[in-house]
C-alpha cells in the first residue's frame, strides 16, 4: 500500500492508504479526527468540508493521492480554542440543531470568509448553498457569518 506524507492541521503526518481513499477516511479512520462527518459522499451536500490550503473542498471527493503538498485544514485545527470568529458567532446565535451538518458549514463559512470577509447577503446564499442542513438552520447560519464578517 502506498506511503504518504501529508500535513493536517499543522502536523506533518505519514499514512499507508490506498491510492484512491478519500481524504475523508484518511481524516476519520486513519487519522481519528471525527470532526468532519460522512453525507452523501458524492460531493452534493457539504458535511465533509475542509480546507485544502484555506480553501473549501469537499473531502469525501478528493483521493489522498492528489493532495501532494498541500495543506489540509479540518475543524479541529480551524483554532486553538474553538474561537475562531465564525465559531464564536455560531455560539452567539446558537446555530446548531442536531448538528451533523455543522462542521461542514463552519468551514465553509470560514473559506467564504479567507475570501471575501463582507460578503453580501446574496454572496453568503451562493457561497453557502451547497451546504445542506435536514434541520434548517439556514437563517441562523446566515446571521451568524454576518456577525463573524463584522469582528
Ligand atoms: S459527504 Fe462529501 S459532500 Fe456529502
Ligand atoms: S443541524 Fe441538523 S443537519 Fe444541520
Amino acid at each position: 500500500m502506498p506511503q504518504y506524507s501529508i500535513n493536517i492541521n499543522g502536523e506533518q503526518k505519514s499514512i499507508d492508504a490506498p491510492e484512491d481513499m478519500p481524504i475523508l477516511w484518511v481524516i476519520r479512520d486513519l487519522l481519528g479526527m471525527k470532526g468532519t462527518k460522512f453525507g452523501c459522499g458524492k460531493a452534493l451536500c457539504g458535511a465533509c468540508t475542509v480546507h485544502l490550503d484555506g480553501q473549501a473542498i469537499r473531502s469525501c471527493s478528493m483521493p489522498v493521492s492528489a493532495l501532494g503538498i498541500g495543506k489540509i485544514t479540518t475543524i479541529e485545527g480551524l483554532s486553538d480554542e474553538g474561537n475562531h470568529p465564525v465559531q464564536k458567532a455560531w455560539v452567539e446565535h446558537i446555530v446548531p440543531q442536531c448538528g451533523y451538518c455543522q462542521s461542514g458549514q463552519i468551514m465553509n463559512a470560514a473559506s467564504l470568509l479567507n475570501q471575501n470577509p463582507n460578503p453580501s447577503d446574496e454572496e453568503i446564499e451562493q457561497a453557502m448553498s451547497g451546504n445542506l442542513c435536514r434541520c434548517g438552520t439556514y437563517n441562523r447560519i446566515k446571521e451568524a457569518i454576518k456577525t463573524a464578517s463584522n469582528s
